[in-house]
C-alpha cells in the first residue's frame, strides 16, 4: 500500500497555510505522513510542501499530482488530508482491512452526524433528511489503485472527496468507524482543539 498526503491549498478558513502549523513541534503534514507509515503504507508521497511535488488548484488536482508519483505496481492507495493530524495509524489499518475483507473498491472512515441536517435554499429550510442514514466522512480513505486512477481520469469537476468520485463511477465503497480526533483542522481554534486532544492523551 502507498499513501498520498495532500498538503496543498491555501487554508482560507484557517487564515494561512495550516499544513505547516506546528503541533508538538512538528508540522501537521508530518503527523499525517507518519500515521500512514505506521498504519501499513510502505511509502508515502506528500504533495504541496516545500520539499514535495506541488499541488493543484482543487483538492482533487493535488490528489492527481500524488497519483502521478505512485508507481503503477501499487495495488492499494491511501489518500489522507494533511489537515487531520490526529487520525491514528489504526484508522488506516482498519480501512485497509475492511476493503480487503469486503472486496470493495474503497473504504472510508465515517462518524454519525450529531446535528440535525437541513437542506436550505437561501434562508429557507426545504427539507430535513433522515439523519440515521447519514454519516460524515474522514480520511485516510483507501482504494484499489485501479478504481482510484480510473475515477480521477473519468470524473468531471470537483468532488467532495475521492470516495465520491469512485462511487460515481459505480465503485463499491464501504465504511469503517471513524475517530473523533481525526477531525479536520479547518478554523484557527481547531489547532487548540488538537492540542487539547493530545493533552487528554487521545
Ligand atoms: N488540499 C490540497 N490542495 C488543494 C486544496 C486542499 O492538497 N487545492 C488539501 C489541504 O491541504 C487539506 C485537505 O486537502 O489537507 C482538505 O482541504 P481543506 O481543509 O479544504 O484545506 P484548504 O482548501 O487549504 O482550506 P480552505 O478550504 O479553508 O481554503
Ligand atoms: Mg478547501
Amino acid at each position: 500500500m502507498w499513501g498520498i498526503v495532500v498538503a496543498a491549498g491555501s487554508g482560507s478558513r484557517f487564515g494561512g497555510r495550516k499544513q505547516e502549523a506546528l503541533l508538538e513541534g512538528r508540522p501537521l503534514w508530518m503527523w499525517g505522513r507518519d500515521a500512514l507509515l505506521a498504519g501499513g503504507a510502505a511509502q508515502v508521497v506528500v504533495i504541496g510542501t516545500a520539499d514535495g511535488a506541488p499541488g493543484g488548484e482543487r483538492r482533487r488536482d493535488s490528489v492527481a499530482a500524488g497519483l502521478a508519483e505512485v508507481p503503477a505496481g501499487a495495488e492499494l492507495i491511501a489518500v489522507h488530508d494533511a489537515a487531520r493530524p490526529l487520525a491514528s495509524a489504526r484508522l488506516l489499518a482498519s480501512a485497509a482491512e475492511a476493503l480487503l475483507a469486503e472486496q470493495a473498491d474503497g473504504a472510508v472512515p465515517v462518524l454519525p452526524v450529531v446535528d440535525a441536517i437541513k437542506q436550505v435554499r437561501g434562508n429557507l429550510v426545504t427539507a430535513t433528511p433522515d439523519r440515521s442514514g447519514l454519516a460524515a466522512a474522514q480520511t485516510p480513505q483507501v482504494f484499489r489503485a485501479g478504481a482510484l486512477r480510473e475515477a480521477h481520469a473519468r470524473y468531471p469537476g470537483e468532488a467532495a472527496d475521492d470516495a465520491a468520485m469512485v462511487e460515481a463511477l459505480g465503485g463499491r465503497v464501504v465504511t469503517v468507524p471513524g475517530e473523533r480526533e481525526a477531525f479536520k483542522v479547518t478554523f484557527p481554534e481547531d489547532l487548540a482543539l488538537a492540542r487539547a486532544w493530545l493533552e487528554a492523551g487521545r
